[in-house]
């Protein structure tokens, strides 16, 4: 090479130094322009992208750009390219020479594409190619390329231009994102506060979470939404209650086990979890089969529910993919809006268990009704008591007044409810009144009330128990201590069917079932002029005559094992059994207060027994004194028959009755022989060593 030639080769560098200089002082001086000309970030970048075609006189063009943490380069500008190859271009990090750009940091010219091995054909006319990298705070964000029909078409210097270039656009898109990203926070904020005031004032569960999905739909681009909870019967399984766009059916799909799928694994793991794109996602199980559109990215946000700590279900939603960034801040919003949905779940909670509580309680209220007055809790097979049992079923759905008679403690009080609760009426009031307990003078206003300044303190309303029991029963206890002035008064209610409160000036109808009981009887009474014959006649329009408990001893062993269970149970205490010697002293009793007197006696006895079987040491001592001296009225056939239809005798019977008579008769026989033992065996024609160790098993002395 000559001298002059160098010197040539300098000047003319020089020159070409000199007009790059000009080059990109002019590029400059129109990215200044072009930035100050308007704020919108894309028509900016599409001005850049224009600048870099006409400088470098390149064919064609495109941006392309990343998100944070995606393998995924989308083309999000480009210049004479055909918009179906964009669309179907997917290019990825390391792919092509763009990707190689964005992995290495450096810019890239292919100078012929046939030449370049990384090179990707995506239009064959493509000869040549330079791509810079969008380098933003460090993080290689994109891709600023140019592509040419010719080959060689690009220059070092071009490489220096499109830099410059680069980082202007690398400003833009970091501005655009700043601002984008402080607006959508801002958004964000706003429907947060938003949903929380209005969610407030909401009380269901259902409501509020449909408020919460119409408000976010939106605003986040949400396309369906789901309150997952556990369910009551299984403890490892969650079910959709309420969903936003599901069908029913779809709804219905939905269970989850814990740890299955992406609604179990939030349950499993205590945290959120949400997925950029169901499609690429093989823990999402698309158990409620929705139908999907294929193309576009769908992020899954599911978020735990939790209550004082524990996890009840949980809260998913299916939306639109935005980009990494606002799938976080999503994910933070659903997250608060999960406690708000939490409020209201644990208040549905209660809701439901108060219902169900009062569902249970009521249902066991009944059942005790019916159990305590149906007849099922009504103890007796004696014939006497089996006719009562028929006659009560018989009339207890009619309409006619009823007069109950029997000594006290018979049961009169139970008939009465018993023919309410099987009545028509039995959801009606039952309302009982003792004609005896009240004072003469309370009695009027007790039963027909009086109006406010009827007299001195009547200071408010007061409704009479006819009036109370409208629609249902009134029970009149103890009908035959009811004073003479108020029988006539009395019957008046009954021929009109209409009562006047004290002080009132009108009648009230009323349609009340009348029973009425007595332990007194009435015929001597209406001879003393002290009960109305046609009261009587009104009251006793059927009679359910109940007899004295010596008159059905047959029935004893099976109320004492009945009240035995009862106060066991309620004591809880545990009594296997009741001695035949205590059976027997109770079946010998005469038993003057009836029903009720036998049920205080075992009462009494369940709590003082010690052993587990009711002894004769745990019944009253009256009771056994008594039995010594009129030993027993019952024939001795007639007191096995009632040890062998006592139930809880089964499988013992031989042992006990053969016992206790063995014991009887040995203790009679020794009586009978001065307590000679020797005299006995020889009396009894046993031999005497038997005598013996059958004394010492029965514990005689
Ligand atoms: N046949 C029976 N089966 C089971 N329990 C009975 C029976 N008869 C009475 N009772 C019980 O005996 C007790 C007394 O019965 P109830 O109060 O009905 O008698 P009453 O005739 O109204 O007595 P009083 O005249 O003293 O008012 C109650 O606890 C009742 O449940
Ligand atoms: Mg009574």
């Amino acid at each position: 090479m000559q001298m002059g030639d160098q010197e040539h080769q300098t000047d003319a560098q020089y020159v070409r130094e000199l007009e790059n200089q000009i080059k990109r002082l002019k590029l400059i001086q129109y990215l200044n322009d072009t930035m100050n000309s308007t704020k919108n970030p894309n028509e900016i970048l599409a001005k850049l992208l224009d600048q870099c075609i006409s400088m470098t006189g390149a064919s064609s063009g495109s941006i392309m750009l990343r998100e944070k943490d995606s393998p995924d380069l989308k083309i999000v500008l480009f210049r004479n390219l055909d918009a179906n190859v964009v669309q179907k271009t997917n290019i990825k990090v390391g792919d092509g020479v763009t990707g190689f750009v964005v992995q290495e940091g450096r810019p890239k010219l292919v100078n012929d594409v046939d030449l370049e091995p990384k090179y990707i054909p995506v239009r064959s006319d493509i000869k040549s190619e330079l791509a810079v990298p969008l380098t933003i705070h460090g993080f290689i964000r994109g891709v600023l390329n140019v592509d040419s029909d010719h080959k060689n078409a690009f220059s070092e210097d071009d490489i220096d231009l499109m830099q410059t270039v680069a980082h202007q656009a690398a400003q833009i898109i970091t501005r655009t994102m700043l601002t984008s990203e402080l607006e959508r926070k801002i958004q964000l904020q706003q429907i947060l506060i938003d949903i929380s005031n209005e969610v407030e004032k909401v009380y269901e569960l259902k409501t509020a979470f449909d408020f919460v999905m119409k408000r976010l739909a939106d605003k986040l681009k949400i396309q369906r939404g789901m309150l997952v909870l556990f369910d009551n019967e299984d403890v490892n399984q969650l079910s959709v209650v309420t969903a936003y766009n599901l069908t029913e059916e779809e709804m219905s799909r939905g269970i989850y086990r814990v740890g299955e799928g992406i609604i179990g694994r939030v349950v499993s793991e205590k945290t959120p979890i949400s997925v950029p794109d169901i499609n690429k996602n093989k823990d999402f199980l698309n158990k409620m089969k929705v139908k999907r559109e294929k193309n576009t990215e769908i992020s899954f946000i599911a978020i735990p529910i939790k209550i004082e700590g524990y996890i009840s279900g949980v809260l998913a939603v299916e939306k639109e993919f935005e980009g990494t960034e606002s799938l976080n801040d999503e994910t933070d919003i659903i997250y608060l809006i999960g406690k708000f949905i939490a409020n209201k779940v644990r208040a549905f909670q209660r809701i439901t268990e108060e219902k169900q509580t009062l569902l249970d309680e009521n249902l066991q209220l009944k059942k005790e009704l019916y159990k305590n007055y149906g007849l099922s809790n009504f103890i007796g097979k004696n014939s006497k008591m089996v006719e009562v049992f028929d006659l009560v079923k018989l009339v207890a759905d009619s309409q006619s007044s009823i007069l109950i008679i029997g000594e006290s403690g018979t049961g009169k009080e139970l008939v009465a409810k018993s023919l309410h609760y099987n009545s028509g009426r039995r959801e009606q009031p039952y309302i009982s009144v003792n004609c005896a307990a009240i004072p003469e003078n309370l009695l009027e206003s007790e039963l027909f009330g009086y109006k406010k300044g009827a007299f001195t303190g009547a200071t408010v309303d007061r409704k009479g128990k006819f009036i109370l029991a409208n629609k249902g029963t009134i029970f009149l206890d103890e009908i035959g201590d009811m004073p003479i002035p108020l029988q006539g008064k009395l019957l008046r209610v009954i021929q009109e069917r209409e009562v006047e409160p004290i002080g009132s000036e009108s009648k009230v109808k009323i349609d009340i079932r009348i029973v009425s009981a007595t332990n007194k009887n009435l015929q001597a009474l209406i001879k003393e002029g002290k009960f109305r014959e046609d009261l009587f006649y009104r009251l006793n329009v059927i009679e359910v005559k109940i007899p004295p408990l010596r008159d059905r001893k047959d029935d004893i062993p099976l109320l004492v094992t009945h009240f035995k269970q009862k106060y066991a149970v309620q004591n809880n205490r545990k009594i296997d059994n009741i001695s035949p010697e205590a059976m027997r002293i109770l079946q010998a009793y005469a038993w003057p207060g009836n029903v009720r007197e036998l049920e205080n006696t075992i009462e009494r006895a369940v709590l003082l027994c010690k052993s587990g079987v009711i002894e004769p040491s745990s019944l009253p001592g009256f009771l056994v004194e008594s039995e010594h001296s009129h030993v027993s009225d019952l024939s001795i056939g007639k007191w096995i028959e009632t040890y062998i239809k006592n139930s809880s005798y089964e499988g013992k019977v031989y042992d006990t009755i053969v016992g206790y008579i063995e014991k009887e008769l040995i203790t009679s026989a020794l009586l009978f022989n001065n307590r000679n033992k020797v005299k006995t065996a020889d009396f009894l024609g046993i031999n005497r060593n038997t005598l013996r160790f059958k004394m010492r098993d029965y514990g005689i002395k």
